[in-house]
Protein backbone atom coordinates (compact mmCIF):
# COMPACT_ATOMS: atom_id res chain seq x y z
CA UNK A 1 0.00 0.00 0.00
CA UNK A 2 2.74 2.64 0.97
CA UNK A 3 4.57 1.47 -2.15
CA UNK A 4 1.31 2.25 -4.63
CA UNK A 5 1.05 5.52 -2.78
CA UNK A 6 4.77 6.52 -3.56
CA UNK A 7 4.81 5.52 -7.34
CA UNK A 8 1.52 7.31 -7.43
CA UNK A 9 3.20 10.19 -6.01
CA UNK A 10 6.44 10.06 -7.52
CA UNK A 11 4.42 9.77 -10.93
CA UNK A 12 2.07 12.62 -9.97
CA UNK A 13 5.28 15.27 -9.50
CA UNK A 14 7.09 13.79 -13.34
CA UNK A 15 3.37 14.28 -14.45
CA UNK A 16 3.13 18.48 -13.31
CA UNK A 17 6.95 18.40 -13.85
CA UNK A 18 5.43 17.65 -17.68
CA UNK A 19 2.59 20.05 -17.62
CA UNK A 20 4.68 22.60 -16.68
CA UNK A 21 7.68 22.24 -19.14
CA UNK A 22 5.14 21.88 -21.92
CA UNK A 23 3.80 25.57 -20.55
CA UNK A 24 6.90 26.65 -20.32
CA UNK A 25 7.48 25.77 -23.74
CA UNK A 26 4.37 27.03 -25.55
CA UNK A 27 4.48 30.23 -22.96
CA UNK A 28 7.86 30.45 -24.68
CA UNK A 29 6.81 30.38 -28.38
CA UNK A 30 4.01 32.68 -27.75
CA UNK A 31 6.39 35.35 -26.60
CA UNK A 32 8.67 34.68 -29.60
CA UNK A 33 5.93 35.62 -31.90
CA UNK A 34 4.35 37.95 -30.25
CA UNK A 35 7.89 39.86 -30.20
CA UNK A 36 8.45 39.06 -34.34
CA UNK A 37 5.15 40.52 -34.58
CA UNK A 38 6.13 43.51 -32.41
CA UNK A 39 9.05 44.67 -34.61
CA UNK A 40 8.89 44.57 -37.95
CA UNK A 41 11.68 44.63 -39.70
CA UNK A 42 11.80 48.49 -41.48
CA UNK A 43 12.80 49.60 -45.16
CA UNK A 44 14.99 52.03 -42.98
CA UNK A 45 16.38 51.60 -39.72
CA UNK A 46 14.19 54.97 -37.93
CA UNK A 47 15.97 55.70 -34.39
CA UNK A 48 13.68 57.92 -32.67
CA UNK A 49 16.30 58.21 -29.71
CA UNK A 50 18.51 60.41 -32.24
CA UNK A 51 15.92 62.77 -33.13
CA UNK A 52 13.62 63.39 -30.04
CA UNK A 53 16.94 64.31 -27.97
CA UNK A 54 18.32 66.44 -30.39
CA UNK A 55 14.86 68.25 -29.34
CA UNK A 56 12.78 67.53 -32.40
CA UNK A 57 9.17 67.55 -31.16
CA UNK A 58 6.48 64.47 -31.61
CA UNK A 59 4.25 66.88 -33.45
CA UNK A 60 6.66 68.42 -35.72
CA UNK A 61 6.66 64.91 -37.67
CA UNK A 62 3.16 63.51 -36.54
CA UNK A 63 1.67 66.98 -36.93
CA UNK A 64 -1.95 65.20 -37.99
CA UNK A 65 -2.44 63.86 -34.69
CA UNK A 66 -3.91 67.47 -33.04
CA UNK A 67 -6.45 67.59 -36.03
CA UNK A 68 -6.97 64.48 -37.04
CA UNK A 69 -7.98 60.97 -36.78
CA UNK A 70 -4.61 59.85 -37.61
CA UNK A 71 -1.29 60.76 -36.45
CA UNK A 72 0.63 60.75 -39.41
CA UNK A 73 3.71 59.26 -40.71
CA UNK A 74 6.47 62.31 -42.01
CA UNK A 75 7.29 61.98 -45.77
CA UNK A 76 10.64 61.71 -47.54
CA UNK A 77 10.88 65.49 -48.61
CA UNK A 78 10.30 66.18 -44.74
CA UNK A 79 13.43 63.85 -43.91
CA UNK A 80 15.87 65.34 -46.58
CA UNK A 81 14.89 68.89 -45.51
CA UNK A 82 17.71 67.98 -42.35
CA UNK A 83 19.44 65.40 -44.06
CA UNK A 84 20.46 67.15 -47.13
CA UNK A 85 22.46 68.35 -44.46
CA UNK A 86 22.91 66.37 -41.04
CA UNK A 87 24.59 62.92 -41.27
CA UNK A 88 24.63 62.91 -45.03
CA UNK A 89 26.93 59.96 -45.27
CA UNK A 90 25.66 57.07 -43.12
CA UNK A 91 23.86 53.96 -44.76
CA UNK A 92 20.83 54.64 -43.06
CA UNK A 93 20.88 58.17 -44.72
CA UNK A 94 21.87 57.15 -48.12
CA UNK A 95 18.98 54.88 -48.19
CA UNK A 96 16.91 57.49 -47.29
CA UNK A 97 18.73 59.83 -50.47
CA UNK A 98 17.78 56.90 -52.81
CA UNK A 99 14.43 56.98 -51.75
CA UNK A 100 13.96 60.31 -52.39
CA UNK A 101 16.06 60.88 -55.32
CA UNK A 102 13.28 57.90 -57.27
CA UNK A 103 10.61 60.17 -55.84
CA UNK A 104 9.74 57.04 -53.91
CA UNK A 105 8.16 57.35 -50.44
CA UNK A 106 9.52 55.18 -47.98
CA UNK A 107 7.46 51.72 -47.06
CA UNK A 108 7.19 51.93 -43.50
CA UNK A 109 5.93 48.75 -41.83
CA UNK A 110 2.82 49.67 -40.04
CA UNK A 111 3.31 48.63 -36.33
CA UNK A 112 -0.48 50.07 -34.29
CA UNK A 113 -3.00 48.86 -36.27
CA UNK A 114 -6.81 48.70 -35.26
CA UNK A 115 -9.14 46.43 -36.75
CA UNK A 116 -11.50 48.60 -39.25
CA UNK A 117 -14.76 48.17 -37.07
CA UNK A 118 -13.28 49.94 -34.00
CA UNK A 119 -12.96 53.66 -34.72
CA UNK A 120 -10.16 55.37 -32.67
CA UNK A 121 -8.84 59.56 -32.85
CA UNK A 122 -5.77 61.02 -32.38
CA UNK A 123 -7.54 64.33 -32.03
CA UNK A 124 -10.12 63.83 -29.55
CA UNK A 125 -7.24 61.74 -27.00
CA UNK A 126 -4.57 63.98 -27.37
CA UNK A 127 -5.85 67.66 -27.61
CA UNK A 128 -9.51 67.31 -25.82
CA UNK A 129 -8.02 64.29 -23.72
CA UNK A 130 -5.06 65.97 -23.07
CA UNK A 131 -3.37 62.75 -23.19
CA UNK A 132 0.46 62.84 -24.07
CA UNK A 133 1.83 60.61 -26.63
CA UNK A 134 3.64 58.79 -24.06
CA UNK A 135 0.55 57.19 -22.19
CA UNK A 136 -0.22 55.15 -24.82
CA UNK A 137 3.04 54.35 -26.69
CA UNK A 138 5.81 54.51 -24.25
CA UNK A 139 8.80 56.46 -24.06
CA UNK A 140 9.51 56.16 -27.73
CA UNK A 141 11.72 59.43 -27.38
CA UNK A 142 14.24 56.81 -26.20
CA UNK A 143 13.91 53.86 -28.30
CA UNK A 144 16.52 52.91 -30.64
CA UNK A 145 13.65 50.78 -32.89
CA UNK A 146 9.99 51.28 -32.24
CA UNK A 147 8.34 48.95 -30.30
CA UNK A 148 4.37 49.11 -29.23
CA UNK A 149 4.28 49.15 -25.28
CA UNK A 150 0.52 47.90 -25.11
CA UNK A 151 -1.50 45.34 -26.81
CA UNK A 152 -4.38 47.71 -27.90
CA UNK A 153 -7.64 45.38 -27.28
CA UNK A 154 -10.85 46.31 -26.51
CA UNK A 155 -9.97 45.90 -22.56
CA UNK A 156 -6.77 48.22 -22.99
CA UNK A 157 -9.84 50.86 -24.48
CA UNK A 158 -12.27 50.34 -21.39
CA UNK A 159 -9.56 50.38 -18.61
CA UNK A 160 -9.09 53.76 -19.10
CA UNK A 161 -12.05 54.81 -20.43
CA UNK A 162 -13.55 53.47 -16.95
CA UNK A 163 -11.45 55.55 -15.11
CA UNK A 164 -13.05 58.50 -16.40
CA UNK A 165 -15.34 61.01 -14.83
CA UNK A 166 -17.46 60.34 -18.47
CA UNK A 167 -17.35 56.54 -18.11
CA UNK A 168 -20.58 55.86 -18.57
CA UNK A 169 -20.92 57.35 -21.88
CA UNK A 170 -16.92 56.22 -23.08
CA UNK A 171 -18.12 53.16 -22.09
CA UNK A 172 -20.91 52.68 -24.87
CA UNK A 173 -20.42 50.56 -28.20
CA UNK A 174 -20.62 53.01 -30.13
CA UNK A 175 -18.34 55.01 -29.10
CA UNK A 176 -15.88 52.63 -30.97
CA UNK A 177 -18.29 50.68 -33.21
CA UNK A 178 -19.91 53.21 -35.32
C1 LIG B 1 11.88 63.14 -37.27
C2 LIG B 1 10.54 62.64 -37.37
C3 LIG B 1 9.90 61.96 -36.18
C4 LIG B 1 9.82 62.40 -34.86
C5 LIG B 1 10.42 63.67 -34.26
C6 LIG B 1 9.03 61.44 -34.15
N1 LIG B 1 8.64 60.45 -35.00
FE1 LIG B 1 7.44 58.87 -34.55
N2 LIG B 1 7.78 58.04 -36.38
C7 LIG B 1 8.50 58.64 -37.40
C8 LIG B 1 8.64 57.70 -38.50
C9 LIG B 1 9.38 57.95 -39.83
C10 LIG B 1 7.95 56.51 -38.12
C11 LIG B 1 7.82 55.20 -38.94
C12 LIG B 1 9.00 54.29 -38.67
C13 LIG B 1 8.89 53.50 -37.41
O1 LIG B 1 7.83 52.93 -37.13
O2 LIG B 1 9.89 53.47 -36.65
C14 LIG B 1 7.43 56.76 -36.78
C15 LIG B 1 6.67 55.86 -36.05
C16 LIG B 1 6.02 56.17 -34.84
C17 LIG B 1 5.06 55.33 -34.17
C18 LIG B 1 4.61 53.94 -34.63
C19 LIG B 1 3.62 54.03 -35.77
C20 LIG B 1 3.03 52.67 -36.08
O3 LIG B 1 3.39 52.10 -37.13
O4 LIG B 1 2.23 52.19 -35.29
C21 LIG B 1 4.68 55.98 -33.03
C22 LIG B 1 3.68 55.49 -32.01
C23 LIG B 1 5.42 57.21 -32.98
N3 LIG B 1 6.22 57.30 -34.10
C24 LIG B 1 5.35 58.11 -31.94
C25 LIG B 1 6.22 59.19 -31.78
C26 LIG B 1 6.34 59.97 -30.56
C27 LIG B 1 5.53 59.74 -29.31
C28 LIG B 1 7.31 60.91 -30.79
C29 LIG B 1 7.85 61.93 -29.82
C30 LIG B 1 8.38 61.39 -28.58
C31 LIG B 1 7.76 60.74 -32.17
N4 LIG B 1 7.10 59.68 -32.71
C32 LIG B 1 8.70 61.53 -32.80
C33 LIG B 1 9.01 59.92 -37.38
C34 LIG B 1 9.16 60.71 -36.25
C1 LIG C 1 14.11 68.41 -38.10
C2 LIG C 1 15.28 67.72 -38.65
C3 LIG C 1 15.14 66.23 -38.93
C4 LIG C 1 14.17 65.58 -39.65
C5 LIG C 1 12.93 66.16 -40.30
C6 LIG C 1 14.58 64.19 -39.73
N1 LIG C 1 15.76 64.01 -39.04
FE1 LIG C 1 16.78 62.25 -38.85
N2 LIG C 1 18.11 63.16 -37.62
C7 LIG C 1 18.10 64.49 -37.27
C8 LIG C 1 19.12 64.72 -36.26
C9 LIG C 1 19.45 66.06 -35.60
C10 LIG C 1 19.75 63.46 -36.03
C11 LIG C 1 20.88 63.17 -35.06
C12 LIG C 1 22.19 63.38 -35.74
C13 LIG C 1 23.00 62.11 -35.69
O1 LIG C 1 22.51 61.05 -35.29
O2 LIG C 1 24.16 62.20 -36.11
C14 LIG C 1 19.10 62.51 -36.93
C15 LIG C 1 19.46 61.18 -37.03
C16 LIG C 1 18.90 60.28 -37.93
C17 LIG C 1 19.38 58.95 -38.18
C18 LIG C 1 20.59 58.31 -37.55
C19 LIG C 1 21.78 58.67 -38.40
C20 LIG C 1 22.69 57.49 -38.61
O3 LIG C 1 22.58 56.82 -39.66
O4 LIG C 1 23.45 57.19 -37.67
C21 LIG C 1 18.54 58.37 -39.10
C22 LIG C 1 18.63 56.98 -39.70
C23 LIG C 1 17.55 59.36 -39.44
N3 LIG C 1 17.81 60.52 -38.73
C24 LIG C 1 16.52 59.16 -40.34
C25 LIG C 1 15.52 60.08 -40.61
C26 LIG C 1 14.35 59.81 -41.44
C27 LIG C 1 14.06 58.50 -42.15
C28 LIG C 1 13.58 60.94 -41.44
C29 LIG C 1 12.25 61.16 -42.07
C30 LIG C 1 11.18 60.28 -41.65
C31 LIG C 1 14.30 61.92 -40.61
N4 LIG C 1 15.44 61.36 -40.13
C32 LIG C 1 13.86 63.22 -40.39
C33 LIG C 1 17.26 65.46 -37.77
C34 LIG C 1 16.12 65.22 -38.53
C1 LIG D 1 -5.26 57.18 -26.12
C2 LIG D 1 -4.13 56.49 -26.69
C3 LIG D 1 -3.23 57.17 -27.69
C4 LIG D 1 -2.59 58.39 -27.56
C5 LIG D 1 -2.66 59.38 -26.41
C6 LIG D 1 -1.78 58.53 -28.75
N1 LIG D 1 -1.94 57.45 -29.58
FE1 LIG D 1 -1.02 57.09 -31.36
N2 LIG D 1 -2.11 55.40 -31.65
C7 LIG D 1 -3.05 54.92 -30.76
C8 LIG D 1 -3.80 53.85 -31.39
C9 LIG D 1 -4.94 53.07 -30.76
C10 LIG D 1 -3.26 53.69 -32.69
C11 LIG D 1 -3.74 52.73 -33.78
C12 LIG D 1 -4.82 53.49 -34.55
C13 LIG D 1 -5.48 52.76 -35.69
O1 LIG D 1 -5.04 51.69 -36.12
O2 LIG D 1 -6.48 53.31 -36.21
C14 LIG D 1 -2.18 54.68 -32.82
C15 LIG D 1 -1.39 54.85 -33.94
C16 LIG D 1 -0.39 55.80 -34.06
C17 LIG D 1 0.46 55.98 -35.23
C18 LIG D 1 0.42 55.18 -36.53
C19 LIG D 1 -0.85 55.40 -37.29
C20 LIG D 1 -1.23 56.83 -37.54
O3 LIG D 1 -2.17 57.30 -36.88
O4 LIG D 1 -0.65 57.50 -38.39
C21 LIG D 1 1.33 57.01 -34.96
C22 LIG D 1 2.40 57.59 -35.86
C23 LIG D 1 1.00 57.50 -33.63
N3 LIG D 1 -0.05 56.74 -33.11
C24 LIG D 1 1.64 58.55 -32.99
C25 LIG D 1 1.15 59.19 -31.85
C26 LIG D 1 1.66 60.47 -31.35
C27 LIG D 1 2.81 61.26 -31.95
C28 LIG D 1 0.93 60.79 -30.23
C29 LIG D 1 1.01 62.04 -29.37
C30 LIG D 1 0.86 63.32 -30.08
C31 LIG D 1 -0.04 59.70 -30.04
N4 LIG D 1 0.11 58.79 -31.05
C32 LIG D 1 -0.96 59.63 -29.00
C33 LIG D 1 -3.26 55.38 -29.48
C34 LIG D 1 -2.82 56.59 -28.97
C1 LIG E 1 -5.23 56.47 -21.48
C2 LIG E 1 -6.65 56.64 -21.58
C3 LIG E 1 -7.39 56.22 -22.82
C4 LIG E 1 -7.18 55.14 -23.62
C5 LIG E 1 -6.12 54.05 -23.50
C6 LIG E 1 -8.19 55.18 -24.65
N1 LIG E 1 -8.99 56.28 -24.48
FE1 LIG E 1 -10.56 56.86 -25.70
N2 LIG E 1 -10.84 58.50 -24.54
C7 LIG E 1 -10.13 58.83 -23.41
C8 LIG E 1 -10.64 60.09 -22.87
C9 LIG E 1 -10.14 60.80 -21.62
C10 LIG E 1 -11.68 60.50 -23.74
C11 LIG E 1 -12.58 61.74 -23.60
C12 LIG E 1 -11.95 62.93 -24.25
C13 LIG E 1 -12.87 64.14 -24.08
O1 LIG E 1 -13.77 64.30 -24.89
O2 LIG E 1 -12.67 64.85 -23.10
C14 LIG E 1 -11.78 59.48 -24.79
C15 LIG E 1 -12.67 59.55 -25.85
C16 LIG E 1 -12.76 58.61 -26.87
C17 LIG E 1 -13.64 58.72 -28.02
C18 LIG E 1 -14.59 59.88 -28.32
C19 LIG E 1 -15.84 59.68 -27.54
C20 LIG E 1 -16.86 60.75 -27.84
O3 LIG E 1 -17.86 60.41 -28.45
O4 LIG E 1 -16.63 61.89 -27.45
C21 LIG E 1 -13.44 57.59 -28.78
C22 LIG E 1 -14.12 57.23 -30.08
C23 LIG E 1 -12.45 56.79 -28.10
N3 LIG E 1 -12.04 57.43 -26.96
C24 LIG E 1 -11.99 55.56 -28.57
C25 LIG E 1 -10.96 54.84 -27.96
C26 LIG E 1 -10.47 53.56 -28.45
C27 LIG E 1 -11.02 52.80 -29.64
C28 LIG E 1 -9.43 53.21 -27.63
C29 LIG E 1 -8.55 51.97 -27.70
C30 LIG E 1 -7.97 51.64 -29.00
C31 LIG E 1 -9.28 54.24 -26.63
N4 LIG E 1 -10.23 55.22 -26.86
C32 LIG E 1 -8.32 54.24 -25.64
C33 LIG E 1 -9.11 58.12 -22.85
C34 LIG E 1 -8.55 56.94 -23.37
C1 LIG F 1 -13.41 52.24 -25.88
C2 LIG F 1 -13.62 51.54 -27.11
C3 LIG F 1 -14.54 50.37 -27.18
C4 LIG F 1 -15.82 50.25 -26.63
C5 LIG F 1 -16.58 51.26 -25.78
C6 LIG F 1 -16.32 48.95 -27.03
N1 LIG F 1 -15.38 48.31 -27.81
FE1 LIG F 1 -15.60 46.48 -28.70
N2 LIG F 1 -13.66 46.60 -29.46
C7 LIG F 1 -12.83 47.66 -29.26
C8 LIG F 1 -11.55 47.36 -29.88
C9 LIG F 1 -10.31 48.25 -29.88
C10 LIG F 1 -11.70 46.08 -30.48
C11 LIG F 1 -10.65 45.35 -31.33
C12 LIG F 1 -9.56 44.75 -30.49
C13 LIG F 1 -10.02 43.55 -29.77
O1 LIG F 1 -10.59 42.65 -30.42
O2 LIG F 1 -9.84 43.49 -28.54
C14 LIG F 1 -13.04 45.62 -30.19
C15 LIG F 1 -13.57 44.41 -30.59
C16 LIG F 1 -14.89 44.03 -30.38
C17 LIG F 1 -15.48 42.79 -30.89
C18 LIG F 1 -14.75 41.75 -31.71
C19 LIG F 1 -14.04 40.82 -30.77
C20 LIG F 1 -13.17 39.84 -31.49
O3 LIG F 1 -12.74 38.90 -30.81
O4 LIG F 1 -12.86 40.02 -32.67
C21 LIG F 1 -16.78 42.76 -30.49
C22 LIG F 1 -17.79 41.67 -30.78
C23 LIG F 1 -17.02 43.96 -29.70
N3 LIG F 1 -15.83 44.72 -29.66
C24 LIG F 1 -18.21 44.29 -29.10
C25 LIG F 1 -18.42 45.38 -28.25
C26 LIG F 1 -19.65 45.64 -27.51
C27 LIG F 1 -20.90 44.75 -27.55
C28 LIG F 1 -19.46 46.79 -26.81
C29 LIG F 1 -20.42 47.48 -25.82
C30 LIG F 1 -20.79 46.70 -24.68
C31 LIG F 1 -18.12 47.27 -27.13
N4 LIG F 1 -17.52 46.39 -28.00
C32 LIG F 1 -17.56 48.46 -26.66
C33 LIG F 1 -13.11 48.83 -28.59
C34 LIG F 1 -14.28 49.13 -27.92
Amino acid sequence: MRATMKSFRVRLIAFGIFVVVILLLAGGVFVVQAQAQATPQQPVPFPHVNMVQSGIPCLFCHADAIRSPTAGIPSVEKCMGCHKFIATNTPAIQKVADYYQRGQPIPWVRVNRLPRFVYFSHQVHVVAGALNCERCHGDVGRMTEFQPVARMTMGWCLNCHNAQPEADRLKDCVVCHR
